[in-house]
């Protein structure tokens, strides 16, 4: 294998990487703004120059090259000898420095970027402590691009990451760079908004503040959140996302690069979608139908006599052998092997049903073959998966292992005669429609569920539910690769997870105590099922990192 050395460090490379990406892959630390893995090069920034030596062909000897070289740019060589510490080479990291600060505003105090910017990072590394720009600065303007994105055009160092990633990724060529020397800067083409499904990734490829979420803008300084890994929980992609947060709130949600599933990116659809779980409406508290609503000053004895009400009415089903759960496609796969697991313990025959998968439109694939999934749910095939391996498990189950979907749902539960239904929700907006309202109307319900709808106030019994971001489990995706979440912030409220739930029903239907839920363990016993073997064989669990732990402890004046 070639090698190279760094600084004095050898590293071994496959041919054909750049001197930068073998200094990244081995975790070197170069410095580089315009240089992103998904982008064109286009060596602008300067930032990453240092001196390149050569061994002669012939005489094996090492020759310097006159100048400083990109290191994002020159490739990898067998014998070649890199010096970004030399005075050469930081003569010219100060210069870049010096030269991008020149006209910035240096309003940290006030950028959402602070704390995770590189140009403070590198003006700290590789910048000289004062400006000598006595001149005035030119003062660029704060332009609206897009429904989501601001740029303060002040602070762009004309990386051109941006532009690029609408040219190359997207295709969709909404930026442009306009003007010339000290006073070119980035714009939409006249009539254009930086509009498309995947736009809000210009935030995250901006490597100062420049370009920013309105929808983050001024909410947390990144210093407080806590990064969790975590699994995109609103569509089937299976994005790998990294969840931001601070005191139990969701603050914002970033792509975590997967080349197997999402590469850097999200849509704007995931990177927005968790808004719901904050909503002021969301499902609180337990409720009993035409029972006075609890004290939320005893939400423990709440739980407690709601619970054992589900469990007497999905006990009463099954004693007239009446039992279905609807299984929606929303949840994790540990609630429903839990959810399905009690109620097949109870009745062998129950309907099993996978509860309505919404699509909106069809797939689209970008150039890049990234894909916009068209199906709204992340986990309607594992939830099958999951029902269907334990149909085919249950002792005593002479009515078939088929699993119904929603559509046929409906004729499901008058075929099986399902008087009793063990509804589970989730769904980031309405999913009721009156068709299911009118066939559930004639039924005893007890629902799980996040947010109001036609149902919420007809079903019997009401366990409100925790959304993706409020438990751990695993989603399996449009391509069938199951993949692990944690738990980024605690149940909002009263809330409980649809596991929890299932658990604390076992309690009060065996008369025991409620364990806590555990998703690894419920995976692994998941896996000694058959046909469930594969949660303990192609599992991909969140990784233990990005978890970030602020380091920052929050001072009262
Ligand atoms: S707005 Fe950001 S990404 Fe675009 S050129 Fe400026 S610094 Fe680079
Ligand atoms: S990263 Fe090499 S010139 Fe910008």
């Amino acid at each position: 294998m070639p090698q190279l050395t760094i600084n004095g460090n050898a590293y071994s490379f496959e041919k054909g990487k750049t001197i930068l990406q073998v200094a990244l892959d081995n975790g070197f630390e170069i410095p580089h703004y315009c240089y992103h893995d998904s982008l064109s090069i286009p060596a602008n920034c300067r930032i990453c120059l240092a001196e390149v030596g050569q061994p002669n062909p012939k005489t094996g000897a090492l020759e310097w090259i006159p100048k400083l070289m990109p290191t994002c740019h020159t490739m990898a060589a067998d014998g070649m000898v890199i010096r970004t510490d030399s005075d050469k080479a930081v003569a010219n990291q100060k210069a870049v420095m010096e030269y991008l600060l020149i006209n910035h505003p240096v309003d940290c105090a006030v950028c959402d970027q602070a704390g995770e910017c590189h140009l403070q990072d590198y003006s700290y590394e590789y910048g000289r402590s004062e400006s000598r720009f006595q001149e005035e600065k030119i003062k660029n303007p704060k332009k609206d691009v897009g429904p989501n994105i601001l740029l303060y055009s002040d602070r762009c160092i004309m990386c051109t990451r941006c532009v690029r990633f609408t040219r190359e990724v997207t295709q969709t060529n909404e930026l442009m760079v306009e003007g010339r020397g000290g006073t070119e800067m980035i714009d939409v083409f006249p009539g254009m908004a930086l509009d498309n499904e995947l736009a809000g990734n210009v935030v995250d490829l901006c490597p100062v503040g420049a370009l920013l979420d309105k929808k983050f803008l001024f909410q947390q300084r990144v210093w407080f959140l806590k990064s969790t890994a975590s699994i995109d929980g609103i569509t089937s992609s299976g994005d790998n996302i990294t969840v931001d947060h601070n005191d139990g709130r969701v603050y914002r949600i970033r792509p975590r690069t997967n080349m197997a599933v999402n590469q850097w990116w999200i849509t704007d659809e995931v990177r927005h979608g968790w808004e719901f779980v904050h909503r002021e409406d969301r499902l609180s508290m337990p409720a009993i139908r035409g029972a006075d609503a609890f004290s939320r000053d005893d939400a423990a004895e709440a739980w407690l006599a709601a619970t054992d009400r589900a469990a007497r009415v999905l006990r009463e089903g099954a004693a007239s052998g009446s039992l279905a759960l609807v299984a929606s496609p929303m949840i994790s796969c540990e609630d429903a092997y839990l959810l399905a697991r009690e109620v097949l313990s109870l009745d062998p025959n129950a309907a099993l049903i996978v509860g309505p998968v919404p699509v909106v439109g069809a797939d689209k694939t970008f150039p890049n073959g990234f894909v916009v999934r068209a199906e709204k749910a992340p986990n309607a095939r594992g939830v099958r998966r999951v029902l269907e391996a334990l149909a085919r498990s249950t002792a005593g189950r002479t009515a078939g292992t088929a699993v119904h979907d929603a559509s046929a749902g409906l004729g499901a539960l008058t075929s099986a005669g399902a008087g009793t239904v063990l509804l589970t929700g989730n769904y980031p907006s309405e999913w009721i429609t009156p068709d299911w309202a009118t066939a559930l109307g004639t039924r005893r319900v007890v629902m799980l569920d996040t947010l109001p709808n036609r149902m919420t106030s007809a079903a019997e019994v009401l366990l409100p539910a925790a959304t993706w971001v409020e438990k751990a489990g695993t989603f399996e995706n449009a391509t069938g690769r199951l993949q692990g979440f944690d738990r980024a912030i605690d149940p909002i409220d009263y809330c409980k997870s649809e596991s929890q739930i299932a658990l604390d029903l076992r309690a009060s239907l065996s008369g025991g105590v409620a364990a806590p839920y555990d998703a690894a363990a419920v995976r692994a016993e998941m896996s000694r099922v058959a046909g469930l073997e594969c949660f303990a064989t192609a599992h991909h669990p969140a990784p233990a990192k990005p978890l970030v732990e602020s380091d920052m402890t929050l001072v009262e004046l």
